[in-house]
């Protein structure tokens, strides 16, 4: 499919307009026949709601309205304790707002960011590109397509790795623990990493003890959580575990 460049920047919504769009069509065909049937009107109204859910929290996350998702990204640039010169790699960065947050609050780094850019999502190479052009970074920023689990980088490479709510979806690891893993083979020695997903959800990543006991293990030193989810810009209404509910800020030094 082409993708079409507006000339205004645009990081697109977490919540992607399927899970709205879906659940409300599924709603409607089915309180049709519900006219006639309990059973209907209860499934389609379950649906509906599942549909209304989304579309609030999609108007929570997005600029114009919560502006979720660009507080989240800067609690995360805001916990990065680093000198500010060397190589950046942001994993998963789907339209790049992290990435060019980073290029604007680090003047003299060099910035990647990768991504898939897989059919689950509406972001591309292009969009990130144009966004870095419109945001006046586009010098320092490149973007490379790779995965998660398998980084196209040589071993010790940056100096900084960051990544936003992305390992617990790469489909390709069946452990999503491994991502962190691929993390700290491209870091330098010394390099730091800040990383923010679903890390207190045990069915991806264990128990935050398990996931601290396990770094160590790896030699990272200084790794601590900061629980997002606990931010009061956060309502209530996303703290669902498959939402916010459930992220933190795991961070560390290799
Ligand atoms: C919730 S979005 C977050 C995007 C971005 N970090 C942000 O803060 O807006 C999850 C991202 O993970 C990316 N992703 C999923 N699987 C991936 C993989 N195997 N390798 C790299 N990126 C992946 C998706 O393409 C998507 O951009």
């Amino acid at each position: 499919m082409k993708t079409v460049l507006k000339n205004e920047i645009e990081y697109g919504n977490w919540v992607p307009q399927k899970m709205i769009l879906i659940p409300i069509i599924l709603g409607i065909t089915i309180l049709m026949p519900g006219l006639f049937h309990w059973g209907f009107i209860i499934g389609g109204l379950i649906f509906l709601s599942i549909g209304i859910y989304f579309t609030i929290a999609w108007h929570l996350f997005s600029a114009k309205g919560g502006n979720i998702q660009d507080q989240v990204q800067e609690l995360l640039v805001n916990h990065i304790d680093w000198q500010g010169a060397g190589n950046v790699l942001d994993i998963g960065c789907g339209n790049g707002p992290l990435t060019i947050k980073l290029a604007k609050r680090f003047p003299e780094a060099n910035i990647t960011g990768l991504d898939y850019w897989g059919k689950n999502w509406n972001y591309s190479i292009q969009v990130c590109e144009k966004n870095a052009q419109l945001a006046g970074v586009a010098e320092r920023v490149s973007f490379q397509q790779g995965s998660a689990v398998q980084l196209p980088s040589e071993d010790n490479s940056y100096d900084l790795v960051v990544s936003n709510l992305t390992f617990h979806e790469v489909m390709q690891a069946k452990d999503k623990r491994d991502c962190i893993q691929e993390v700290l083979r491209v870091l330098k020695p010394g390099g730091i990493f800040v990383l923010q997903d679903l890390f207190l959800l045990k069915a991806y990543f264990g128990t935050p003890q398990e996931l601290l006991d396990l770094m160590r293990l790896w030699g990272v030193s200084d790794v601590e959580f900061i629980r997002t989810c606990d931010e009061p810009f956060i309502p209530g209404l996303v703290k669902l575990p498959f939402m916010l509910g459930a992220v933190s800020i795991l961070r560390g030094k290799k």
